[in-house]
């Protein structure tokens, strides 16, 4: 960041465990719908470099984690040797541009259909209740699900087997395929690849749907109390952490929302419960997604706040959902979080740390092309400050 301007709490260093950031405004995951064939493709490898800036954090878009785990067309995944080797070129132009890079790993559960499913099978879930027709977060395409088949307690391990893979598969995407062991040992070696992997715990997909009651109705291990349902959510991070190490961990959640018709009863206490079982596995950080966001495009007044998992949580925390500068400066210079996490604004302004640094004005969203599958349009063309003046 340049000399001239006054420094903004948004712009002030921070070192999330072993990454050094140079700045708190952060890329949040977001699914584009560019990875035709669900495999990324070289047009990401600009979207991401114009998005990166020199020590800022970037989190890629949710992948998933296995064929299973899709929900929605030309979504990027991590289980195939083709799709790994198509993120290595993206990771290496962040890389390039001295970014820090986190990969999103999801599965979409019952937001799903049989279109999406290997042999058009039935999608899975905790539940075999049918999710009603969703309006997305564009407010303009509606998403159609099929009944999902409710998982066996004993199919469950496999499920979070599936993470430890597609976790294993982003660090070889990191590191010379075989040399995998390497990572944990020889630091040297992040440097080709993923620094580390955010869990997708939000948004009511396959992680709610466990842990929220709303939509758990199950008799075993994995329903009925708080602990039961967060198990399986623990049980994947606890995979992950032991496949990568937990300092190269995060996990995004979202206990307020109702997403994908994924309420709580008690939200407060499943956020707490969480962040409070999260820090025994002395994960890297914990992305939260604000209460006044009850669904991904919506801001509402809200009494509720993250404030008690902030306290209660010890290691990085993160905060996403309807921020601007000004309300990105408060949180931090408030210590309400350490980074912020911003979604929509920074789709549209690729420039963002810069344009916040300098107090410029942003250039609009346009929900229109969120997820329209050409690879330039809405994608790579939203122009930079300079070429904007
Ligand atoms: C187009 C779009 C795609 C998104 N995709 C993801 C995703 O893949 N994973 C995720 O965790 N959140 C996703 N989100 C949610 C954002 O990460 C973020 O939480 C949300 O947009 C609120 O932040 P904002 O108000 O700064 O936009 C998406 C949001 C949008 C608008």
């Amino acid at each position: 960041m340049s000399a001239e301007a006054p420094t903004i709490p948004l712009l002030t260093p921070y070192k999330l465990g072993n990454f050094n950031l140079s700045h708190r405004v952060v890329l949040a995951p977001l699914t584009r719908q560019r990875s035709y064939g669900n495999v990324p493709q070289p047009r990401a490898i600009l979207y991401y470099s114009q998005r990166t800036s020199k020590g800022g954090l970037l989190i890629s878009e949710s992948n998933s984690v296995s064929d299973t785990a899709q929900g929605y067309p030309d979504t990027p995944g991590i289980w195939t040797k083709e799709q790994v080797e198509a993120w290595k070129p993206i990771v290496d132009a962040v890389h390039d541009k001295g970014g820090i890079f986190f990969c999103q790993l999801g599965h979409y559960g019952r937001v799903s259909n049989t279109g999406y499913q290997p042999n058009g099978q039935a999608p899975i879930s905790s539940t075999d209740k049918l999710l009603s027709p969703q309006i997305r977060s564009n407010g303009i395409d509606v998403a159609h699900f099929t009944t999902p088949r409710r998982l066996r307690t004993d199919e469950i391990p496999l499920i979070v087997n599936d993470y430890r893979l597609a976790a294993r598969n982003a660090i070889e995407a990191v590191v010379v395929t075989g040399c995998y062991s390497y990572l944990r040992y020889f630091d040297t070696y992040h440097h080709v690849g993923f620094d580390g992997l955010e869990i997708h715990g939000a948004h009511g997909y396959l992680i709610e749907q466990f842990m929220k009651d709303k939509v758990n109705d199950r008799m075993d291990n994995y329903g009925g109390s708080l602990e039961n349902r967060c198990r399986f959510a623990l049980e994947v991070v606890e995979a992950v952490a032991n496949e990568i190490g937990a300092e190269r961990v995060g996990v995004k959640l979202s206990p307020f929302s109702d997403y994908g018709e994924a309420g709580d009863s008690n939200p407060k206490a499943l956020g707490l419960h969480m962040v409070e079982s999260l820090n025994k596995y002395d994960i890297a950080y914990c992305h939260m997604a604000e209460p006044r966001m009850k669904t991904v495009a919506d801001k509402v007044e809200c009494p509720d706040s993250l404030l008690p998992m902030r306290k209660a949580f010890k290691n990085t925390f993160l905060v996403v959902g309807g921020y601007d500068r000004e309300a990105g400066n408060k949180a931090i210079a408030e210590n309400c979080a350490d980074l912020v996490v911003y979604g929509r604004l920074f789709l549209a302004n690729p420039d963002l740390p810069r344009r916040f640094e300098l107090n410029a004005p942003l250039n609009k969203y346009n929900r229109e092309t969120f997820y329209t599958s050409d690879p330039i349009i809405g994608y790579t063309d939203y122009l930079f400050l300079e070429t904007t003046t």
